[in-house]
């Protein structure tokens, strides 16, 4: 589904990813662990676009992506959320969802004038599919409440949901578990693995080990900006050198 070969990124002299290989396989669900500052959202932003690396190739499903912009790779069905969620705060949970609607025609200026019809039914398509999806997040309450009432946790099932309003074939997941609450951070897993029963790939990014080791088969580690380790989560957390970069950061 994709693959990162032997990207490196750095700013100025400052090497933080460096030489990174790896594939993800379709229908797979992958975690991406490390101690802070290892380089993982910035992996992500090179994968998704918002980045380009300084050397290497990225392929999504056999395409070379590598010098593509994000909306682009969006179009391509490669989906991402952020560490840090930033909904618009002071709109309801429903614009933010349309909001984050693709391709709509309605932005087409001419086609409002040519086809008030065809644009009017889209957005109402787009309304229900945004509905059905915050149903499915359990946000649907809120669905007319301003983002800005949102709790950490369902912030970030929210931007689950944006991304899911693209269609997207793999979501890359930063930080789904920081800061939510037990209750909520169950009903992310839940959410992860049954969107993964639907056919999408997931590669997540998480310090959680509790939440690692629920979701992923396999894992990736990173430290300072180095492809350390790889293996299943419970083999991975016992490899002396993930350990010791753990522990050398102070981040364990
Ligand atoms: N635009 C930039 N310019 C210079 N340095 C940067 C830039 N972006 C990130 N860095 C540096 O790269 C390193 C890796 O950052 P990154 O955010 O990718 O780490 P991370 O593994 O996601 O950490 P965390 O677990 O804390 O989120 C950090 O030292 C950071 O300061
Ligand atoms: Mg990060």
């Amino acid at each position: 589904m994709l693959e990162v070969r032997s990207v490196s990124k750095h700013f100025g002299g400052a090497h933080v990813v460096s030489d990174v290989s790896l594939k993800v396989g379709k229908g797979g669900i992958v975690g991406l662990i490390g101690p802070n500052g290892a380089g993982k959202t910035t992996l992500f932003n090179l994968i998704a676009g918002t980045l380009k690396p300084s050397q290497g190739a990225i392929h999504l499903e056999g395409a070379e992506i590598t010098r593509e912009g994000a909306h682009r790779r969006l179009a391509r069905g490669l989906g991402r959320t952020f560490q840090i969620p930033r909904p618009f705060a002071e709109m309801t949970l429903i614009e933010n969802m349309l909001a984050a609607a693709q391709a709509q025609t309605g932005e087409r200026l001419f086609a409002n004038w040519v086809m008030p019809g065809r644009v009017a039914g889209e957005e109402r398509a787009n309304a229900e599919k945004a509905m059905a999806h915050l149903e499915f997040l359990g946000l649907a309450r809120l669905a007319r409440e301003p983002a800005r009432v949102l709790s950490g946790g369902q912030r970030k099932l929210l931007e689950l949901g944006r991304v899911l309003m693209a269609d997207p074939r793999i979501i890359l997941l930063d930080e789904p578990g920081a800061g939510v609450n037990p209750a909520l951070l169950d009903a992310i897993i839940e959410r992860v693995l049954e969107i993964n029963r639907r056919g999408v790939t997931f590669l997540i990014i998480e310090h959680n080990m509790d939440l690692v080791a629920r979701l992923c088969g396999h894992v990736f580690v990173l430290a300072a900006g180095r492809l350390l380790s790889e293996g299943m989560p419970e083999d991975v957390v016992r490899d002396p050198m993930v350990i010791d970069a753990y522990l050398g950061t102070g981040a364990a």
